[in-house]
C-alpha cells in the first residue's frame, strides 16, 4: 500500500444528496482506521465545517485567504474534537490552528 496521500471527493450535481453527511462519516471511519485524514471544505455553507463541531465564528482565515491573501496553507488547518483535520474554504468561516 502507497504512503501518498489518497484524495476522496464526494461530488453530485443535485443538492441535498448526502456529500457532506457521507463525507463526514466516512471521514470518521478512516481516522478510527489509524489513517491521517483532512477534510478540504469547499462549500461556502461550511457545512461539514460545522458538522466537525466547529463554531464557524470562531473562524479567522479559510482557505480564501490562502489563495487571495498569501496566507500559508498549513495556518489554516483545524484539529476537531475527533481527530480528523479539516481546510476551510468560505472567508466567513476562517481561522486557523498549526498542524
Ligand atoms: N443516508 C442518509 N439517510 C437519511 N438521511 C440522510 C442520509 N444522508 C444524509 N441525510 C440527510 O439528508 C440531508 C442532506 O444531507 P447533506 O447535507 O449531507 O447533503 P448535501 O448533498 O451535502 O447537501 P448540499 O447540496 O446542500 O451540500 C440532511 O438532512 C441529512 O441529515
Ligand atoms: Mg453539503
Amino acid at each position: 500500500m502507497s504512503n501518498l496521500a489518497q484524495s476522496i471527493a464526494f461530488v453530485h450535481h443535485k443538492g441535498g444528496t448526502g456529500k457532506t453527511t457521507a463525507c463526514i462519516n466516512v471521514a470518521g471511519c478512516l481516522q478510527k482506521m489509524g489513517k491521517k485524514v483532512l477534510i478540504v471544505d469547499l462549500d461556502p455553507q461550511a457545512n461539514a465545517t460545522s458538522g466537525l463541531g466547529i463554531d464557524r465564528r470562531s473562524i479567522e482565515y479559510s482557505l480564501y485567504d490562502v489563495l487571495f491573501d498569501n496566507i500559508d496553507m498549513q495556518e489554516i488547518i483545524l484539529e476537531t474534537d475527533s481527530g480528523v483535520h479539516t481546510w476551510l474554504f468560505s472567508r466567513i468561516i476562517a481561522k486557523a490552528s498549526s498542524y
